[in-house]
């Protein structure tokens, strides 16, 4: 008989017997695999804040960008050139600590911890006081497959995921599956994946922890958020390195503000964008487009901009206008800015293939357009024929455009509409064998497709702010991460459905959430013809939304607003005109999101990323509008709908009544009157009726504060709206902050070399019903009772408020209730 010693002897043999079985079982999948692991970390170097390795079939670098901001990089072979078109924010020197022991290297900021297992290499996200952030699976790490890299994270516990940029389906990306390959998608569905952009930017968010992800890559790149699996969620491109940014902080707003450090922000666009557009495929001769600026002006709609689609060029030709119908355009332009609009007009990148015609012609010789590896031009076919398209990722290509530019600019054109810039051709099947220059390491249409919509609208808007010597508009349809440093985007042929009206709203709430502040949708919907009611709807949401453009297509029947009957008319210049005023309150939240990149129109997830009704399919289209604005979209065939007030206290825009949060409520509904809540605290400046933000309002300043229980602040900005001067110190800057403890609203001291527009500040005061006055100084001053009204023609009492009127001192003014 065994003694015992022999048996575990045995035992121990056994075992060893079986994890060599083991490993040399997995050593031969390894070997058989088509798909190729990362592998072992062999060798290590480690820098002041970087760690660069070898591992058994790759080579790698963990780099801290910041100490909020981890890089990784990883290439089947040395790592190469480090270029990206979408990061522009450089490395910052962060206080680094790093230990390496047999099994791992722990890298350490104030903000995080890594820690990078050698064997086989993963890597995991740790908070400072160790809490487990994300981290690889690690049986899968990072491999490729062919020239595919992945990088699979463990699936935590109740992850959820968003943002993604303009992706159709829910807020929450959990369970789906979605690939980035800009599209020309006309009429796409809800459900529609890929559409015009990529945005490979997304925040996971699980046990009260968010962070984010951004895979800077610009081949063809797919994520998977626990679509088909259960196990991972992945990030992958069909070429080029595993390059991605972990972003950590504990608010999502601070790792979106992250995130543009990394991308960029949006420049501040000129205030007459900001003003409703009218646009329609497409306006022309100039005697319809002047009749269109007056009926907007005898109608009472204020407007800003008139927009021109393809009809404007002879025959399609990009930089050419068609005589007949356009026989003066400057002319033309001078006039629509007399009567306070701005001229739009579209351009697509196909140059008509024409000989003798200029701007092709000078392209050729100058060289710019993309070629096939055998010196052809490549030729696809667009609006006007058979084109050749510019090579947006070399410089000759973009210093090209920026000169054509200036043609615009000779005509009296404010803003540049860039369209098909996917790049879209008939056939949607441009070859993979193009060549693009790629700005010095030639590659081909795989890895430039998705930045080339980026790089358009970069020429434009270059060229546009050299030749215009003002504050461009530029409009993109498509673009690649860092696109809002150049350029707002729309939603492209959207339908004339509640269904997309609604999608809308999560498209450009999602854009939102990766950085892109400055969006918008076609009101009224592109291709169909959307009821009355529908219309009516989407015509005031849109005085909510970033851009603000009615667009409807050639073959759907006219939108503009008196098209509908009476009874809309009023309600799109009740919406347009509230709007207008609501200008200085959108204005400096323009101006916010271009210093922390945060969005104007903002997904809820941002401020309420870990209450989870947020993400309900009956809550996910309620958003914020600025800080003080709570909407809630609905279809226009409900009678009823239920919103969810999230934690604080809510008034209802209409009547002024006090909601608690943390609350569902089931609400009536009228298409005149679309659902607006303002969270208390907020402080919200207005100012007089225009019919254009080319008119001056009156002198006084309406400055709404609503009773909270916590204190806020406002930056307040205005500056000339138009010229650069801004950057040399011409604005009008300062903060207003209640703070309900203190009983207090102080104006801080202006900033800025500009004097304020207006002499008077009248203060209204939302929920204040036992204030009846306020010390200003040595002095005391009167509230008075009166009722308020946002939009006009209603049966509704509006809200009882109260107000003072004071003048407007730029040095501090403390107020005390
Ligand atoms: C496609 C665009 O998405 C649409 O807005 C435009 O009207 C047409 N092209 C015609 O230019």
């Amino acid at each position: 008989m065994a003694t015992a010693v022999e048996i575990m002897k045995s035992m121990r043999f056994t075992k060893i017997i079986f994890a060599l079985a083991f490993l040399f079982n997995r050593a031969t999948v390894m070997a058989q695999s088509p798909v190729l692991p990362v592998g072992d970390l062999e060798k290590v170097t480690i820098g002041e804040q970087d760690i660069v390795f070898k591992t058994t079939n790759a080579y790698g670098k963990v780099m801290v960008y910041s100490p909020s901001i981890i890089r990784v990089r990883l290439d089947k072979q040395e790592l190469g050139r480090d270029f990206s078109y979408a990061v522009v924010g450089g490395v910052k020197k962060t206080t680094t600590n790093i230990i390496q022991d047999s099994q791992t290297v722990t890298i350490k900021t104030d903000s995080l911890r890594v820690i990078v297992t050698k064997q086989p290499y993963s890597v995991a996200f740790y908070t400072p006081d160790g809490q487990l952030i994300s981290e690889d699976e690690k049986g899968l790490t990072t491999s490729w497959t062919g020239q595919t890299v992945t990088t699979y994270k463990k699936m935590q516990d109740g992850e959820h995921f968003i943002g993604l940029g303009e992706k159709t389906g829910n807020l929450d990306r959990k369970g789906n599956g979605y690939t980035n390959w800009n599209s020309d998608t006309y009429a796409y569905s809800i459900s529609q994946d890929p559409i015009y952009s990529t945005i490979p930017f997304y925040i996971g968010i699980h046990h009260n922890l968010n962070y984010g992800i951004f895979l800077d890559n610009t081949y063809q790149s797919d994520f998977n958020f626990g679509a088909s699996n259960n196990r991972f969620s992945s990030f992958g491109a069909r070429g080029g390195e595993m390059n991605y940014y972990f972003i950590y902080h504990k608010r999502a707003a601070d790792i979106i503000t992250s995130y543009t450090y990394l991308t960029g922000r949006m420049p501040l666009p000129p205030l007459w964008s900001l003003g409703y557009q009218q646009n329609r495929y497409s306006y022309y001769p100039e005697a319809e487009v002047m009749r269109i600026a007056h009926t907007l002006r005898e109608n009472h709609i204020p407007a800003d901009g008139i927009t021109l689609d393809i009809h404007y060029m002879d025959r399609y030709q990009l930089f050419t206008w068609n005589k007949e119908r356009f026989p003066n355009p400057a002319g033309m332009n001078a006039e629509l800015q007399k009567l306070g609009f701005r001229t739009t007009v579209i351009v697509d990148p196909g140059i008509k293939v024409e000989k003798g015609a200029p701007a092709y012609e000078d392209g050729l010789s100058k060289d710019v357009y993309i070629k096939y590896p055998d010196g052809q031009p490549y030729t696809g076919e667009v609006w006007p024929g058979w084109c050749n398209f510019p090579d947006f990722t070399s410089i000759r290509g973009r210093d090209w455009w920026h000169k054509q530019v200036d043609f615009f600019a000779r005509s009296g054109v404010s803003g540049i509409w860039n369209d098909m810039n996917e790049f879209s051709t008939w056939g949607q099947k441009a070859p993979d064998n193009i060549l693009f220059n790629y700005d010095g390491k030639p590659t081909t249409h795989l890895e430039a497709h998705n930045v080339f919509g980026l790089e358009m609208v970069r020429s434009s808007y270059e060229g546009a702010r050299e030749h215009l010597k003002e504050r461009p508009f530029i409009l993109s349809r498509s673009g690649y991460a860092g696109l809002q440093r150049y350029s707002a985007i729309w939603t492209g042929d959207n339908r004339a459905e509640d269904s997309h009206m609604l999608q809308g709203v999560r498209l450009m709430t999602s854009l939102g959430l990766s950085g892109v502040s400055f969006s918008g949708m076609d009101v009224g919907g592109f291709t169909g013809t959307p009821s009355t009611a529908l219309y009516t709807k989407w015509i005031t949401l849109g005085a909510f939304i970033p851009y603000f453009r009615n667009h409807s297509a050639s073959d759907s029947r006219p939108s503009e607003p008196w098209t509908f009957g009476k009874d809309v008319l009023q309600v799109a210049q009740n919406y347009i005109s509230l709007r207008y005023k609501l200008m200085p309150y959108l204005y400096s939240a323009f101006y916010e999101s271009t210093q922390n990149g945060l969005p104007v129109m903002r997904s809820l997830a941002i401020d309420y990323t870990f209450d989870p009704r947020i993400m309900w399919a009956d809550f996910q289209n309620q958003y914020q509008f600025g800080d003080a604005f709570l909407i809630a979209p609905f279809e226009s065939n409900k009678d009823f709908g239920k919103v969810y007030l999230p934690e604080g206290t809510w008034y209802d825009l209409y009547t002024g009544t006090k909601e608690a949060g943390k609350q569902e409520k089931i609400i009536p509904l009228s298409n005149d009157k679309l659902p607006v809540f303002v969270k208390g605290g907020s402080i919200i400046p207005m100012q007089s009726l225009v019919q254009s933000t080319a008119e001056q309002p009156t002198d006084t300043l309406a400055v709404h504060i609503y009773n909270g229980d916590t204190s806020n602040s406002f930056t307040y900005y205005e500056d000339d709206g138009k010229s650069f001067d801004y950057q040399n110190g011409e604005f009008y800057k300062r903060s207003i902050t209640f703070n309900p403890k203190k009983r207090s609203v102080i104006f801080t001291a202006a900033e800025g070399k500009r004097a304020s527009h207006f002499n008077h500040i009248i203060l209204i005061l939302h929920g204040f019903d036992r204030a009846t006055g306020f010390r200003l100084g040595s002095s005391r001053v009167q509230l008075s009772d009166r009722q308020f009204n946002y939009i006009g023609g209603g049966e509704t009492p509006g809200c009882q408020v109260k107000s003072v009127t004071i003048k407007n001192d730029s040095g501090t003014i403390q107020l005390n209730y």
